[in-house]
């Protein structure tokens, strides 16, 4: 039996001829293959990956609508998930037994979605229960593992995304007097204040401690997950006083996966789907300092030459895992599929994505 790490060499090793062709090449083969493929194959990305790879989504979105259309398609054999690893593990949740989902490369995972655990969080629960009694509802970002997902299913809780945060957060009250908010205490603090919560009833839980950070009280609404975003925690309010000295015309527009003073401190915030948004409906001649991933500000800059748009953090990488996902890797997902050899399926076992579901369910149905 082969070793876990023989699997993941495996699954990650590209054959030599990829590495060498060059773009043109690999562009003209991924369409011919697509083509051949019809209907068969469903090729869902996300807003940030790269230009050579979104270039042959069939549809592009933020997390909320690709696990909606996810959910929608029943045809497609194979779904090549051009995202992360937490993304495709919804899309496999959300569709049809017979139908596979493909992550061209398994290394395109989420440094947020690894800050949560299931030990950590079993292990966090009775300690939680014995502050405050039976009046949390664990609540999770959709970038976490299917575990996580399928505990806060169990639980009676639900999966909430960054364009349907305060949403879910409302619809949270209405079922216990607390919210443990996993694994974003950025989201989860944003859209706290955002809904009128005051900071100080907002406890933050450090899951490699073990413990709160701060004090919990009978005040407190939201125990925040300690994880972030190492992308987004990246923007500062430096780099905003920056611009607006640099630039008194410049508008603020960032994710809410930037720290509270960021949003705070910034002109408009929400999703990537937003972020497009605002940017397509915004005014020529206006300027802009986005504070997302570099790939959709690259592109947000190259489609609107009637905007200045800067990234908020000149300084700004994109981010590495979504970037995984590059044109060799896609072509050689669509060359295996082709010749009836899939690689790289995602399947969270039954148990898990049945309880994860519960809680995917009850976002879908509020959206
Ligand atoms: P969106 O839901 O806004 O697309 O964000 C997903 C994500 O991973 C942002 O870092
Ligand atoms: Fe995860 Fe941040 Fe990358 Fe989004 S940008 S996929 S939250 S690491």
């Amino acid at each position: 039996m082969m070793s876990l790490l023989e699997q993941f060499v495996k699954t990650n090793d590209l054959p030599e001829k990829y590495k060498t062709m060059n773009q043109a090449d690999l562009e003209k083969k991924a369409k011919q293959m697509i083509d051949e493929l019809g209907s068969k194959v469903y090729i869902p990305g996300h807003h940030y990956q790269k230009d050579e790879v979104i270039q042959f989504a069939h549809d592009k979105g933020d997390s909320l609508q690709l696990a909606q259309i996810s959910a929608k398609n029943t045809e497609a054999e194979y779904i090549i998930f051009c995202g992360v690893h937490f993304m495709a593990e919804t899309a496999d949740i959300l569709t049809s037994e017979d139908q596979k989902v493909i992550l061209p490369d398994m290394r395109a995972g989420c440094s947020m979605a690894d800050m949560a655990n299931l030990h950590q969080l079993e292990r966090a629960w009775p300690i939680l229960q014995e502050t405050f009694g039976d009046t949390i509802i664990p609540m999770t970002y959709v970038n976490s593992t299917a575990e996580i997902k399928a505990f806060c299913g169990r639980h009676g809780g639900a999966t909430v995304t960054s364009s349907n945060a305060d949403k879910m957060m409302r619809w949270a009250f209405t079922q216990k007097k607390r919210i443990l908010f996993l694994p974003d205490q950025h989201l989860g603090r944003n859209t706290g204040a955002k809904m009128g919560i005051p900071l100080k009833d907002m406890v933050v839980w450090n899951p490699i401690q073990n413990n709160y950070e701060g004090e919990a009280s009978e005040e407190t609404k939201v125990i925040l997950w300690k994880g972030h975003c190492s992308v987004h925690e990246k923007f500062t309010l430096e780099n905003i006083n920056s611009w607006r000295e640099k630039d008194p015309k410049i508008q603020i527009l960032v994710h809410p996966e930037c720290s509270y003073d960021v949003v705070e401190a910034s002109d408009y915030a929400g999703s990537t789907q937003y972020i497009i948004k605002k940017i397509e409906e915004a005014e020529a001649g206006t300027h802009w300092a986005i504070g997302t991933e570099m790939n959709l500000v690259q592109r947000l800059k190259q489609d609107h030459p009637e905007l200045t748009i800067h990234s908020l953090n000149t300084m700004m990488c994109a981010c590495l895992t979504m970037n995984r996902i590059d044109l060799p890797h896609f072509t050689y997902a669509l060359e295996k599929i082709t010749e009836g050899d899939p690689q790289n399926i995602i399947k969270v076992p039954n148990n898990i994505a049945k309880e994860a579901k519960l809680a995917l369910d009850r976002m879908l149905v509020q959206s």
